[in-house]
């Protein structure tokens, strides 16, 4: 570093030489323009214009010249680092102007493009079907109940007073998960209808029971057109005092009207329950044509076959037997039940054909029927 001294020149100091300051601005310049991005310029300006850049070094040598060489000496690095920072800070804006345009285009969002590229599945009609049932009992003070799938054969069967030897126990219909025990008298089985819930729900609450039991059950059948090895079924059971067979044919008759409409009905023949006594079919009048298809070939009608009437399962009025076993006094209480197929019913309320459709989970076949029936 350079002393006071009255005869300096500037042109003696080397770093305030013309062709120096000239050297030192044109190799900022040069670095500015030689800047890619922001990041690069930053550093840049760092080396050029920062307190040891090669212009303010060469600007501290002003102060040890003699007083008449300083004005041009301080003209010459002052007009240097001038241009050095408006080169700067056109680049800067230069850059930047370079940057919004790249991120205009980079994170530009294309409005026009389906909003949702995941389509949505939908419920299963199955599960909407057995709510909107459960709701119309609901609505009536009926609770909903729920037992096991892999059931005791005790609960599927013996209780139900199906007798030992009853076909229905047989290898063709169940499936048998554990047989019994040696010394023991039941086996575990996947249910095969809802009515053991039945069962449950007579050891495990006290009278009145108003339930109704939705679930999953299941058969050795084949999956076909009109058969699958696991489907759905409703079970209703009440036990209260005084109930009879009037009872429960309001129910079914408010049960129909309220899935397909006034003027519905039900009918009922008879059949045989182990479980209930006397026991009965039921039937539901066809709520397309609404009879008027029998005996009308000019009117027929694909729901009914022009039969009018279509079936819906099995009911009854409940075995004493059953009482008893489930500890409850046949001379007290007397109840009525019911349960029918969840698959068939949605197979004429929707004109399903094949049972197959309501097994694969095609969203094709669930997103129509939407989140309501
Ligand atoms: N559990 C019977 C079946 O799966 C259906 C049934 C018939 C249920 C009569 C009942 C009833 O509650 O009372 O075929």
């Amino acid at each position: 570093m350079s002393a006071p001294n009255k005869s300096y020149d500037p042109v003696e100091v080397e770093a305030l030489k013309p062709e120096e300051i000239a050297r030192r601005r044109d190799e900022a310049l040069a670095a500015i323009a030689a800047a890619g991005d922001l990041e690069a310029l930053r550093e840049v300006k760092v080396a050029h214009t920062g307190d040891r850049s090669p212009l303010a070094l060469a600007n501290r040598e002003i102060g040890a010249l003699p007083p008449h060489a300083k004005a041009d000496a301080g003209k010459r690095v002052g007009q240097a680092r001038g241009q050095v920072n408006q080169a700067l800070k056109a680049r800067q804006e230069e850059l930047e102007a370079e940057r919004d345009a790249r991120v205009l285009v980079e994170e530009a969002v294309d409005v026009t493009l389906p909003y949702d590229r995941t389509p949505a599945g939908a419920r299963h009609p199955i599960t909407t079907l057995s709510e909107r049932i459960e709701d119309v009992f609901v609505a009536m003070g009926y609770e909903v109940a729920e037992g096991p799938e892999v059931e005791a054969e005790w609960f599927n069967f013996d209780a139900l007073n199906f007798p030992p030897d009853h076909p229905a126990r047989e290898m063709q219909d169940t499936f048998f998960v554990q047989g019994a025990e040696e010394g023991e008298t039941s086996g575990v089985v996947l249910r095969t209808h809802t009515s053991p819930v039945q069962i449950r729900s007579m050891i495990d609450r006290k009278p009145p029971i108003y339930v109704i039991c939705p679930g999953r059950t299941f058969r050795t059948d084949e999956l076909d057109a009109t058969h699958t090895p696991v489907f759905h079924q409703v079970e209703l059971l009440a036990i209260d005092e005084g109930l009879t067979m009037a009872d429960l044919k309001g129910t079914l008759d408010h049960m129909v009207r309220a899935l397909f409409g006034e003027g519905m009905s039900t009918r009922l023949r008879p059949n045989f329950f182990p479980f209930t006594e006397p026991s009965a079919e039921m039937d539901m009048l066809c709520y397309v044509c609404r009879g008027e298809s029998v005996g009308n070939p000019d009117r027929p009608c694909r729901t009914c076959s022009s039969e009018g009437w279509i079936e819906l399962g099995g009911c009854g009025m409940v075995n004493p037997r059953v009482l008893i076993a489930c500890g409850l006094d046949p001379e007290k209480y007397s109840g009525f039940a019911f349960g029918f197929g969840i698959e068939r019913m949605l197979m004429f309320r929707h004109n399903v054909e094949d049972m197959r459709d309501m097994v694969e989970g095609d969203v094709r076949f669930t997103r129509p029927f939407g989140m309501e029936i």
